[in-house]
């Protein structure tokens, strides 16, 4: 058979492309997904970093959280950290300085982390929802569980944060975090302290909520529940 040289870049050409129309069939489903599903859309920047991200959730509406919080608490630490800790929602003390994890929770945390050896300032966190939802008691403003369809709207901050950072490992802060990304049926007192199979990082678990342990009823039971929170930290530290 002759073989037309003249043809070769033509076929290779020809070759090269095959993969367009499934590349921007993907590309184009990805997006038309994101503008069904993602109430933050408006927002969201495609591929924002995390300072990109931080200043568009300022004015997200999704829900209607916005109304009763100061601000938006965002995510903060590291940019190249590679653990990043998912809580509820930010408390009092967040609403008002803008910050994730600065009042009573936090510094719990904060003494956590220092017992298991994994340098504070070399993590990254943030929550699940970036409003705080109080109610009136008195003069304070008592903290209330937000509720699915707010954990749902808040869910594209989070997966943004975690596509723009790319942890090594996510820790999920107690139930609300667990439920928004793992689900409603993930139990975190079955599966404290374990390693989980999930897409979402190559290390991912679940454990208590700092602010169980303040609620403790009586000092012994809050020591043991230290001691076990931080001995979930070091199963973390392990893999760092
Ligand atoms: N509790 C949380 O879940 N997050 C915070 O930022 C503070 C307290
Ligand atoms: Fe937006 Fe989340 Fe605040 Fe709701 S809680 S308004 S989704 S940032």
């Amino acid at each position: 058979m002759k073989i037309n040289h003249q043809l070769f870049p033509l076929v290779l050409f020809l070759y090269s492309c095959r993969d367009i129309p499934i590349f921007l069939g993907a590309h184009l489903n990805s997006m038309a997904k994101r503008s069904k599903h993602d109430p933050a859309n408006p927002l969201l920047p495609l591929h924002g970093n995390l300072e990109d991200l931080k200043k568009a959730a300022k004015n997200c509406q999704a829900c209607d959280l916005w109304k009763l919080g100061t601000q938006t608490v965002f995510g903060e630490g590291a940019p190249n950290a590679k653990i990043m800790f998912v809580g509820e929602q930010p408390g009092d003390q967040e609403d008002l300085e803008g910050r994730p994890f600065v009042g009573p929770a936090g510094k719990l945390l904060d003494r956590a982390l220092e017992d298991a050896g994994i340098d504070r300032k070399k993590v990254y966190v943030t929550n699940a929802v970036k409003h705080f939802k109080w109610e009136p008691r008195g003069k304070r403003r008592i903290h209330k569980k937000p509720n699915a369809v707010e954990i749902a709207a808040c869910r594209p901050w989070l997966d943004a944060e975690i596509a723009a950072l790319r942890p090594k490992i996510i820790v999920l802060l107690g139930a609300t975090a667990a439920q928004s990304l793992l689900g409603r049926d993930f139990r975190v007192t079955q599966h404290r302290g374990e390693f989980l199979q999930s897409e979402l990082a190559s290390h991912v678990m679940a454990t208590v909520h700092p602010s169980s342990i303040l609620r403790a009823p009586d000092e012994q039971a809050r020591h043991d529940a230290m001691k076990q929170f931080i001995t979930d930290l070091k199963k973390i530290a392990r893999v760092l």
